[in-house]
């Protein structure tokens, strides 16, 4: 038996002949935390919709354990959305909003409230259930809308961008919360967000989208660390990229320089894009210096300091503990093992 609680199979979507989703497939294990993760438009909403059921499919397939439900309604679907523009009863109490799954279940009065008061402690809100929708700052009402679909208590979770609307600091702790609650009562998030940090800290799978097409699947690992190509590196990090010749194995060519590598695989000079985060180049006066530059800029950025160093007029992204002045000159060393090669984007 395969252990794909929800499956994608060659999901097209298109409006008026322009395509949003260009046929991709994924699938997605129970109590896993999937994340499509992509810039504005590309996609991730629509992806969404189609899985929940509010979108059809112009072409492809979307199975629950092995069966389709692509004709299913939303309703009879095991799945509860949390949308990307929270989407409460504005006219309802708190109470009412979070019990209203729970009240079409014909659940005793008893233990709706049991249920209603453990949400909203859950997403720190205790007290509120007599408040009006309308009172809410906009950040307590996407954690009403969080709460309201997880007291159903769901196989499957959607949300969609659900922390957009919270400023930084709630949002890391709402970040946190949400991932011990998956955790806690063994639900499978599907969840949005264009924000990469917010991706790398919660996921256990992440599918990176660009113009409808899936640009990576991977662990948050797997993607920073191997980014498939120059889009999945810029979009999840700062990185410098720059383009290069693939010797042979194992030695690459860039910024006119022979670089040792780890990288086996690619045709003999090949064009290739050569990616290098800015916290793996080393400044160093010794004799490994394999470029020379000067310090353009240097700036604190709490925890470390980030520098620009031209080379040759090329400017590389620099992160180090070491603060070096503007105007020295420097040299760069990469390890072997820090230089990453990839296809040129078709
Ligand atoms: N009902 C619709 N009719 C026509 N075009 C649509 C419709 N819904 C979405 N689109 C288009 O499909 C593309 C993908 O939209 P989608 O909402 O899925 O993007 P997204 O990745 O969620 O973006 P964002 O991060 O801004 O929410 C966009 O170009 C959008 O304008
Ligand atoms: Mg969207």
């Amino acid at each position: 038996m395969s252990n794909r609680l929800i499956e994608g199979i060659h999901l097209v979507k298109e409006y008026d002949g322009s395509r949003v989703v260009d046929n991709i497939d994924f699938w997605v294990k129970s109590k896993e935390f999937l994340t499509i993760l992509g810039p504005s438009g590309c996609g991730k909403t629509t992806t969404l919709r189609m899985i929940g059921g509010f979108e059809t499919p112009t072409s492809g397939d979307i199975l629950l354990s092995g069966k389709s439900i692509v004709s299913l309604p939303p309703y009879e679907r095991p799945i509860n959305t949390v949308f990307q523009r929270y989407a409460l009863f504005p006219h309802m109490s708190i109470y009412d909003n979070i019990a209203f799954g729970l009240h079409i279940k014909k659940m005793p009065k008893s233990e709706i409230d049991k249920r209603v008061s453990k949400m909203l402690s859950l997403v720190n809100l205790e007290g509120f259930e007599k408040r009006r929708v309308n009172s809410l700052s906009g950040g307590q009402q996407q954690r009403i809308a969080i709460a309201r679909a997880l007291v159903n208590e769901p196989q499957i979770l959607l949300l969609d961008e659900p922390l957009g609307a919270l400023d930084l600091k709630l949002r890391k702790e709402m970040q946190l919360e949400l991932k011990y609650m998956q955790q806690d009562l063994g639900i499978t998030f599907i969840y949005v967000t264009h924000d990469q940090e917010e991706a790398l800290t919660m996921s256990d799978k992440i599918i990176i989208m660009n113009k409808g097409k899936i640009q990576q699947v991977g662990s948050p690992t797997d993607i920073y660390n191997e980014p498939e190509n120059a889009f999945v590196a810029d979009f999840i990090g700062e990185s410098n990229i720059v383009s290069g010749i693939f010797k042979e194995d194992k030695v690459v060519e860039f910024a006119g320089t022979i670089f040792p590598c780890i990288d086996t695989g690619f045709a003999r000079d090949e064009a290739i894009d050569v990616v290098v985060r800015p916290e793996d180049i080393e400044i160093t006066a010794d004799v490994r210096a394999q470029l020379h530059g000067v310090v353009d800029s240097t700036v604190f950025k709490g925890v470390h300091y980030e520098m620009i160093v031209i080379e040759n007029e090329r400017e590389w992204l620099i992160q180090s503990t070491i603060p070096h002045e503007e105007g020295k000159q420097v040299g760069l060393y990469i390890a072997p093992d820090l230089i990453h090669i990839m296809k040129k984007e078709a």
